[in-house]
C-alpha cells in the first residue's frame, strides 16, 4: 500500500473523454531521480538482440490511495502484437525504491486523471523500458511496428535520452496511414496521453550519436493492464 494522496496540482476539472491526444510537460516531476532505477533494469528476454531492458508493475487506485497489485504476467493477443502476441510474458517488478518516490507516484496520479475520463478501470500498468543503441546497432522501441496495445488509454512519459538520435513517436488514425496525426521526439518530462482505440502508435528506431552506448528511457502506462485471459479480474 502506498500512502501518497493525490496531489492537488494534478487534479483536472471534470471533462469528457479525450477527443484527441494530450501532450504535456510535467515540470513537477524531476526525472533525474529515476536514473538509478533505469540503470538496473534487466534485459527483456523475449526480444532478440539484447537492446531492450524492462520491468512491469500494476497499481490500483483505491479512493485517494495507490495500491500496488501482486505480481502479474503480461499478455497481448496476436491481434494487437504480431511479434509477441499470444505469448505470456513475465517481467520483474519495478524496484521498491522507485515505487516509493513521490514523483513516480505523481506520474501515476497524473495518468489516472485521463483514465478516469476514458475508462471504467481503476488498474494501471506501468512499463519501465530502456532501449539501447550503439554505433553498430540500432535500437527499436516498437519492434511490432505501428500498433495498438488493446487497452483504453496509453501514456508515454519520457525520462531520458542519452546520446540518442531518432526515436520519434507517431500517432496514426489508421494502421496503413503514412501521414501521422502526431509526430514528435518526446523530450524528458514530456508526457503523451492518448486513447488506444483512437490512435495507432509507433516510435521509430534509435541510434547512438557521439557516444558508444546510447539509452532512451521511458515509462509507458496503460489503463487497464494487459493480463493473460485466465488471470484477468
Ligand atoms: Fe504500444
Amino acid at each position: 500500500m502506498l500512502n501518497l494522496s493525490q496531489p492537488q496540482e494534478f487534479v483536472k476539472p471534470a471533462a469528457n473523454c479525450l477527443a484527441s491526444y494530450v501532450l504535456e510537460m510535467l515540470t513537477a516531476i524531476h526525472v533525474d531521480q529515476f536514473a538509478t532505477s533505469f540503470a538496473n533494469l534487466p534485459a527483456d528476454p523475449y526480444l532478440e538482440g539484447n537492446y531492450r531492458f524492462r520491468r512491469l508493475s500494476h497499481f490500483k487506485v483505491a479512493g485517494d490511495r495507490l495500491v500496488k497489485l501482486p505480481h502479474r504476467r503480461l499478455f497481448q493477443s496476436k491481434q494487437y502484437n504480431p511479434l509477441l502476441g499470444d505469448v505470456i510474458r513475465e517481467y520483474a517488478e519495478l524496484d521498491d525504491a522507485l515505487i516509493h518516490l513521490e514523483d513516480f507516484q505523481r506520474l501515476i496520479w497524473e495518468f489516472f486523471q485521463f483514465c478516469q475520463l476514458c475508462s471504467t478501470s481503476l488498474e494501471i500498468g506501468v512499463h519501465q523500458i530502456r532501449t539501447t543503441a550503439s554505433s553498430e546497432k540500432l535500437g527499436n522501441p516498437a519492434p511490432e511496428g505501428i500498433h495498438r496495445d488493446g487497452v483504453d488509454v496509453v501514456g508515454i512519459f519520457s525520462v531520458d535520452r542519452y546520446g540518442i538520435g531518432g526515436g520519434e513517436t507517431h500517432l496514426y488514425k489508421t494502421k496503413d496511414n503514412s501521414q501521422p496525426a502526431f509526430s514528435k521526439v518526446l523530450h524528458p518530462g514530456e508526457f503523451l496521453v492518448f486513447r488506444d482505440d483512437q490512435y495507432f502508435h509507433y516510435t521509430s528506431p534509435v541510434k547512438a550519436i557521439e557516444v558508444e552506448s546510447a539509452t532512451r528511457d521511458v515509462f509507458v502506462l496503460t489503463c487497464p493492464g494487459l493480463f493473460p485471459p485466465d488471470e484477468a479480474e
